[in-house]
């Protein structure tokens, strides 16, 4: 059962947001939990030695490493932590992905990407047209922005292998129905790829019950450390070439594709990530999941009303202001967005919007966000872009009223 979010408790797990700034930048990182920093420096000052050798302070290590990677399966909905790959970033987990599926393509194969993504998951497909490989682009409808399926539809043939496209925008915070084009795209033969960086912060991952392929995130915007998860199904990940040493075996996986290993330190810091989701679902929550799975939902779940309460305050006072123009829904609806709200003021620089804000101890954020393809499309390329406001549970209504206050100044 859905309680209220218990924002005291969110608030108190974030030193950071017991300082003066005012944090309205969180799809370009979250802050830090404490429970998360707490861990790294625990994990350097009592366990800082090379994995896998006999004695007893480099069993601990690998234990804790292999504990958190198993918490980061249960936490997605993977099978185990045999389909979660650890990388510095999501861009490079997006390229070594490309680079490992490379000798399964063929010229003339063709991959889809979007207009809408972040340039990680267009970039790395983009590039496997140096073999031979044809890439297409699924464009956003110009009136609604949105992806349509009968689009996709007239891109697609049977030498069609892979679609690529984003489960939440980080420009229009649309959320994109993964289900429905996972669906649609198996039904034609091809595989998915997902980027579900500017998704992961706000809902619950259930990675196989979407039936997705891969997937991935970034854990420095999901309360965690500078660190990012590919989850991929296990037979293929086992299928894709090794990026390892050429004597790692093809079914070592995620080992196979983690070349040189992963951060120890900031893996084993991702179980501060989930203790804190499990124990703020617990909290906000009057009948807590006996699964951990089902208490971070219930954390995600809770968290999503605080977000539609900002987003909505904030939406309404940018829909009543003249010349403002809002990309993406109007709307805080839930279901249909996430709290990642970008507009331009006609006659205003997004620069010096931002830059305005910035004066009162809030940060947001302007310009293309590596969504730049978009950005192009809406014609803002030349002119700095959009200003974006983006949002997480942890945020408050004084927050979004002060960030307000701030913009009437200028708009
Ligand atoms: C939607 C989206 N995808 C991918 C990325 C890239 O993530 P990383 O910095 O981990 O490479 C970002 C970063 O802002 C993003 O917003």
């Amino acid at each position: 059962m859905l309680g209220m979010l218990d924002l005291a408790f969110a608030r108190s797990q974030f030193p950071a947001l017991a300082g003066d700034w005012v944090f309205l930048d969180n799809a370009g990182g979250s802050q830090t939990l404490i429970g998360v920093a707490d861990r790294v420096r625990d994990y350097l000052l009592t366990s800082d030695v090379q994995l896998g050798a006999s004695y007893a302070v480099s069993q601990l290590a690998g234990e804790r490493v292999a504990e958190a990677t198993r918490a980061i399966a249960a936490m997605i909905g993977a099978a185990d932590e045999h389909e979660v790959v650890i990388g510095s970033s999501t861009t490079q987990l997006m390229a070594n992905l490309a680079r490992a599926l490379r000798p399964q393509l063929r010229p003339g194969d063709e991959v889809v990407v979007t207009d809408c993504d972040h340039e990680a998951n267009i970039g790395a497909w983009v590039r496997l047209a140096e073999h031979g490989v044809v890439v297409k682009t699924w464009r956003v409808d110009p009136e609604s922005l949105e992806l349509r399926l009968e689009d996709l539809d007239a891109l697609m043939t049977e030498r069609t292998r892979l679609v690529a496209f984003t489960h939440a925008s980080n420009i229009l915070g649309t959320i994109n129905p993964v289900v429905d084009i996972t669906r649609f795209v198996h039904e034609r033969g091809a595989l998915v790829c997902v980027d579900a960086v500017a998704y992961a912060p706000h809902r619950a991952l259930d990675v196989r019950a979407w039936d997705v392929d891969f997937y991935a995130f970034s854990a420095y915007k999901v309360y965690g450390p500078h660190l990012a998860v590919l989850y991929g199904k296990r037979e293929l990940l086992e299928g894709l070439a090794t990026l390892n040493h050429a004597f790692i075996p093809d079914d070592d996986v995620p080992y196979k594709l983690q070349p040189g290993g992963v951060n120890y330190e900031l893996t084993y810091s991702m179980l501060g990530v989930v203790e804190y989701l499990e124990t703020l679902g617990r909290r906000s929550s009057t009948a807590p999941a006996d699964d951990l799975h089902g208490r971070v939902a219930q954390a995600f779940a809770a968290g999503a009303e605080q977000e539609q309460a900002l987003a909505g305050r904030l939406l309404a006072f940018l829909r009543d202001r003249r010349g403002v123009r809002i990309y993406g829904h109007e709307r805080a609806d839930k279901e249909l967005r996430v709290p990642t709200v970008s507009f331009t003021v006609e006659g205003h620089d997004p620069a010096a919007v931002a830059r305005h804000v910035d004066g009162a101890s809030i940060g947001i954020r302007y310009g293309d966000f590596y969504a730049r393809r978009l950005i192009a499309a809406l014609g803002l390329g030349e002119r700095n872009g959009v200003v974006r406001v983006s949002m997480v549970h942890y945020n408050t209504l004084e927050e979004i009223d002060a960030l307000i206050a701030r913009l009437a100044e200028v708009m």
